[in-house]
């Protein structure tokens, strides 16, 4: 079996939360580069709480997290970004009232004006579709473009670490399975570590390279999804979470 890359990202035994009582509780997760690293987990397992803690927005009460060899502890976004960490938040992922192109600007904000232009042609060719609605509002765009956009603007860094929480949350099953196959797996193809929350777990086991299952704030089950999917209490750990694997909520889907 082939061994995991090192690290790019590492959390090492983090507890967190939002006040005295901690949310994510001695969570271990790594990420290296070409890796899919995918967290699922019932709604309310802490899955957005460890991705806040990851990237700086949240305070850590104990635990450590590491870029690299580097303790980068209690640092904030900015300079986590400023040394690779792209994060691509569940909502408010995108500024509506701007165009596609001044989004992709906004997210080359440590560039130059000359390494923007040039940066937004290289994101331009990850996403070709982007290119040609680059004067279009952000609010004029379906949800699966809208995601794409949330993505390219914070590939304007050029990220070494990708961190991306339920992007296919509101997406068709057909849209989301695009974006994770075709995207989300190609972006770990250029090298990046990709750390993917996902509600859909089954389309997340296909992609992944690695999966922790987090429940009530503890990584309850690790590893390569197909080692996973043969491990009876895989399963168990959904229906008794009270959550089927694989099926979301398909109330307020976007079909284009
Ligand atoms: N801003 C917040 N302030 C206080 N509690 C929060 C906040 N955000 C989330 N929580 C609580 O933290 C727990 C985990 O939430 P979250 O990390 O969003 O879960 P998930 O992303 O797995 O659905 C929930 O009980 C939620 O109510
Ligand atoms: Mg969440």
């Amino acid at each position: 079996m082939e061994a995991r890359p090192a690290p790019s990202l590492q959390a090492q035994g983090i507890t967190a939360g939002y006040g005295s009582v901690p949310v994510i509780v001695d969570v271990s997760i790594a990420v290296g580069p070409g890796e899919v690293v995918a967290i699922i987990g019932p709604n309310g397992a802490g899955k957005s709480t460890l991705l806040k803690t990851l990237v700086g927005i949240l305070r850590l009460d104990s635990g450590r997290i590491l870029l690299g060899a580097d303790d980068v502890t209690g640092r904030a976004p900015e300079e986590l970004a400023r040394r690779g960490v792209g994060y691509v938040p569940q909502v408010n992922d995108i500024f509506e009232p701007l165009t596609v192109l001044e989004n992709l600007e906004m997210g080359g904000y440590l560039l130059n004006a000359a390494q923007v232009r040039a940066r937004v042609l290289e994101v331009g060719a990850v996403f070709p579709q982007l290119p040609p609605m680059l004067k279009r509002r952000a609010d004029k765009l379906s949800g699966g473009e809208r995601k794409m956009l949330a993505i390219a603007r914070v590939l304007m860094l050029d990220p070494k670490v990708l961190i991306l929480d339920e992007p296919t949350a509101n997406l068709s099953p057909k849209l989301a399975d695009g974006l994770l196959r075709e995207h989300v797996k190609r972006l770990a193809g250029l090298g990046k570590a990709v750390l993917l929350v996902e509600q859909r777990a089954r389309a997340a086991l296909e992609i992944a390279d690695w999966t922790s299952v987090l429940v009530s704030g503890s990584v309850r089950l690790e590893g390569r999804p197909a080692d996973l999917l043969q491990r009876q209490d895989f399963e168990e750990l959904f229906l008794g979470a009270g959550t089927e694997l694989g099926v979301s909520d398909e109330s307020n889907m976007e079909e284009t």
